[in-house]
């Protein structure tokens, strides 16, 4: 095997079991501890079976494997995130890896427009919220250019939380249809699954130029309710949390839809991942105002 390959293999596998000792030494329950573990056990596995083969691993299983790492390495931060007192800060917002394989969505959305989409469009929302962000929050702020950068942190800093929702709505394995206790909420807020998707179809080909399609949690109403926003973050309610959206902008189907955005609307269904539609709407519901 060529040496630069195998060398990287070998940090990969190195990288592994740093990860597995800086987890002894969290506070992360031991059931979930032995998962992780395991997780990172069959990936070091694949490691190692990559090398020990003779032949030269292709570049593509290379990065697959990679790959896998950084998905394992981001659940386990996700988790860690539950830590109220974690945070980021002013600027130092990065992209989250994606939670599947670039083309794991296939035939429905290609992987060029997953590769172009989270890597490219994705990446740069992050860059310019960190860029507002650093120039909004610093102590020497220009007081003249603060409606420039407040407006750069409402773009870049929705086109962010809004593409994190996204990558996580969708999964290769969907279940078709709403799942779990969010179906209930549906039916009950919506009077059926099937009145919910027209409407909700209806209103991502209702959008105007760049925008979304997206199913909040509004804690005032103490119901669900269904919105459009133009660009990443005009004409939205406030005071709501976003459990599903849908991205309409032209990067998110052109290049494998052209001009169909019904096409792709109709068929975006096919990915839909109602476990973490479910699992966002039972973290929501933790917030209910009066209602009025
Ligand atoms: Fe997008």
């Amino acid at each position: 095997m060529d040496e630069a390959k195998q060398e990287y293999l070998e940090s990969l596998n190195a990288w592994g079991e740093q990860i597995k000792d800086k987890l002894k030494s969290t506070d992360i329950p031991k059931d979930e501890l032995n998962e992780w573990a395991a997780n990172l056990d069959n990936w070091q596995e694949e490691i190692q079976s990559k090398l020990a083969q003779e032949r030269n691993p292709e570049h593509k299983e290379i990065h697959e494997l990679q790959e896998v790492g950084n998905r394992i390495l981001s659940d386990i931060k996700n988790k860690q995130n539950k830590n109220p007192e974690s945070s980021i800060p002013f600027g130092k917002h990065t992209l989250p890896p994606l939670p599947y394989k670039y083309n794991a969505l296939e035939p429905y959305i290609s992987e060029e427009i997953m590769r172009l989409h989270h890597d490219k469009h994705h990446q740069s929302y992050v860059d310019g919220l960190n860029k507002a962000e650093k120039a909004l929050y610093d102590s020497k702020t220009d007081t003249n250019l603060i409606k420039h950068w407040l407006r750069e942190q409402a773009f870049n800093g929705s086109g962010h939380y809004l593409h994190t929702i996204f990558w996580y709505n969708m999964t290769p394995n969907s279940a078709k249809e709403p799942k779990g206790e969010i179906k209930r909420r549906i039916k009950r807020d919506f009077g059926s699954w099937k009145r919910f998707k027209n409407l909700f179809t209806e209103a991502a080909n209702s959008v105007e130029g760049v925008g979304w399609a997206v199913l909040v949690w509004a804690p005032r109403s103490g119901r669900l309710a269904i919105q459009t926003i133009e660009k990443h973050q005009l004409f939205q309610q406030a005071d709501v949390i976003p459990l599903l959206v849908l991205d309409v902008w032209e990067h998110a189907y052109y290049l494998q839809y052209k001009t169909d955005k019904k096409d792709y609307i109709s068929n975006w269904w096919n990915v839909v991942n109602w476990d973490n539609v479910n699992e966002r709407y039972k973290e929501a519901i933790k917030v209910r105002w009066s209602l009025y």
